[in-house]
């Protein structure tokens, strides 16, 4: 049985194949890969390569074997998600997997994120596939806020949309704890998991956490939905991006990445990465 990590090359897949490197050999590692070139520091670790891509079905004929076990991290080409990870799921029902592990989005199932859409859509098509299932609904990354860092110390501002909501994100290296830890446990199918930060805060708060790292002023000035798109057009994002992120914000400030039930750490058997952390980290870099 080997446990195949799809998106392998992405930022959340190289850290869940260094976090099951701590405790399984790599002989048993399969790292699903659009690019070989691409995954060849993965393979010198002794991590098997299969390549594959999600929106050519013919590929996917060949990913998995029976009894492997799945994690589906999705997919980054917004618009076709939904294609591809039905894609994925036929595939890897054909091949007789053991389990399917799909990284969702917190309370997909309620969530007012525009981009829960593809993830319910998802999440439904495993729970009709007959495959054994496990869903991590994953909450923000610290990391898309700590992007915005370096723009915010050049025009000493942070700028976004979510009002007063509270944030509990997490680093993606929790998630990726998360999910190495059930990819290596038997996990009922059905099993759902609400993952997201110990703490929560504003992005009041982010700034000040930012102001404190940089040792100057950079205050949080809070936009209308339209008007913070208009920003992240202005700097240079593609719509479609700036269209996400706004969306996010705005139903960030309605609550929907706050999450207090800390079942991420204790899926962990640690507190998870402090925010302020990874603000300190990118003021640094
Ligand atoms: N929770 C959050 O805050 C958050 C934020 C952003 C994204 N996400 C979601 O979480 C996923 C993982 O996050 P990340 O930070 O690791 O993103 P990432 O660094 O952009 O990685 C995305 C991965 O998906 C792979 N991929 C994209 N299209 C594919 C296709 N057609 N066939 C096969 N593989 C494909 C990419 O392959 P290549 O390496 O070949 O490009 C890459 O490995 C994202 O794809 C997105 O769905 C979550």
């Amino acid at each position: 049985m080997s446990l195949v990590v799809t998106g392998a090359t992405g930022q959340l897949g190289r850290l869940v194949i260094a976090s099951l490197l701590r405790t399984t050999p790599a002989a048993d590692i399969v790292a699903l890969v659009r690019s070989r070139a691409k995954a060849a520091d993965l393979e010198a670790l002794g991590v098997t390569l299969r390549e594959a891509d999600y929106g050519r079905p013919e590929t996917l004929a060949q990913a998995f074997r029976a009894g492997d076990k799945v994690l589906l991290i999705s997919s980054s080409e917004l618009g076709k998600r939904d294609a591809q990870h039905r894609a994925v799921i036929k595939a890897a029902s054909a091949a007789g997997v053991a389990q399917v592990i799909y990284t969702s989005v917190l309370h997909a199932d309620t969530s007012k994120l525009g981009l829960a859409a593809d993830h319910r859509d998802t999440e439904a098509a495993l729970a009709a596939s007959g495959l054994s299932w496990v869903v991590l609904r994953n909450g923000w990354y610290t990391e898309n806020y700590a992007a915005s860092i370096p723009p915010a110390l050049a025009h000493n501002a942070f700028i976004g949309g979510a009002g007063n909501g509270k944030i509990s994100s997490a680093a993606r290296a929790d998630y990726a704890d998360a999910a190495a830890i059930v990819l290596t446990r038997d996990i009922p199918s059905g099993t759902i998991y609400e993952l997201a930060g110990d703490e929560a805060y504003t992005l009041t708060e982010f700034a000040a956490a930012i102001e404190k790292a940089a040792g100057k002023p950079v205050p949080y000035v809070d936009m209308s939905e339209a008007e913070f798109k208009k920003a992240l057009e202005g700097a240079g994002l593609p719509e479609p991006v700036a269209a996400l992120l706004s969306d996010s914000d705005a139903a960030a400030a309605k609550g929907a990445l706050f999450d207090d039930s800390r079942t991420l750490s204790k899926l962990i058997g640690r507190p998870t990465t402090p925010y302020v952390d990874t603000v300190k980290a990118a003021v640094k870099a």
